[in-house]
């Protein structure tokens, strides 16, 4: 495996991560896919290596539990895979009152959305920018953009998904390392994301995009080395124009919007 060249894919054995990696994997990239050990992961590999001509490694960790990230570099670093591309995608949510959620999933979300991504970005980095060139992919949401009640506290991880990635691209402009960071409206992925789409009725299908176009649009854009990505044209402009409203109104408006996730 010495001087072969890995994409890391973190959450890669369903939804949007699944759909990176085909992404990849049609673009000749080699892969090494990290998702809860089960039986899916060893699936999406199967699928892969029988469509196209690449190495695809699996390596089945629960991300958050204590010393997971650190085994895994310890893995890459043993088996000698040269990652040039990372792509931070694992992460969760939950919908619903602040209050009425328990203390213990708002842990994980945190955990698994935040402090993986540290870690991860902390033990991969070094390896990354060995590389002449090198990229980093941060799974945000549109939602970071657009803080929404009733999801206070995944908006908020994903809000430090986004502005971590800024920072951490503006401190590596002169090497080697581009980092970039997606912000997806609605994706049609678990059960989970399907009920908040029938909450939303009609609505949703104009920002609704197919895990495939944010792979696609997240892969483009990122070796493009752009900054922002918000895949669908309707998101992108929701964005641009919400930027322009008064904060207390936009909040206002939001919350109107998203009563709906109140009783999930
Ligand atoms: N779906 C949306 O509407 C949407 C919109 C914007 C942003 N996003 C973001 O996009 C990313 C992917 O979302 P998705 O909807 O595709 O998610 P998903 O379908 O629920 O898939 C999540 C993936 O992460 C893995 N995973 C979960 N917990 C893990 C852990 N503790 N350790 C290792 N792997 C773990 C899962 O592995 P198993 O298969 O083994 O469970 C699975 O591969 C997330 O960061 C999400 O916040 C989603």
């Amino acid at each position: 495996m010495k001087n072969e060249t890995f994409t890391l894919i973190t959450g890669a054995s369903m939804g949007i991560g699944k759909a990176f990696a085909f992404t990849c994997a049609k673009r000749g990239m080699n892969l090494l896919l990290v998702a809860l050990p089960d039986a899916l992961l060893e699936e999406v590999q199967r699928e892969l290596q029988t469509l196209y001509p690449i190495k695809v490694m699996v390596y089945g960790t629960d991300l958050t539990a204590e010393g997971a990230v650190l085994k895994l570099a310890d893995f890459c670093k043993e088996k000698q895979l040269g990652i040039n591309m990372l792509i931070n995608n694992a992460g969760m949510g939950a919908g619903g009152r602040f209050e009425n959620i328990p203390l213990d999933k708002y842990l994980q979300i945190v955990n698994l959305n935040n402090k993986v991504l540290v870690l991860m970005c902390h033990y991969f980095l070094p390896v990354l920018i060995q590389h002449e060139h090198a990229y980093m992919l941060n799974m945000s949401s549109m939602e970071a953009t657009l803080p929404l009640p009733y999801k206070a506290v995944y908006t908020g991880s994903k809000n430090f998904v986004y502005a971590f990635s800024l920072a951490l691209r503006e401190e590596q402009r002169h090497g080697p390392l581009t980092v970039s960071v997606v912000c997806p409206g609605p994706v049609m992925t678990n059960p989970d994301a399907l009920k908040r789409m029938d909450a939303h009725g009609n609505r949703a299908k104009w920002v609704l995009c197919r895990p495939e176009e944010v792979a696609e649009y997240g892969l483009d854009g990122l070796l493009k080395g752009k900054n922002i990505l918000i895949p669908g044209k309707v998101n992108w402009f929701l964005v641009k124009l919400m930027k322009l409203c008064p904060t207390g109104l936009k909040m206002r408006l939001l919350e109107r919007l998203f009563r709906v996730y109140s009783t999930h």
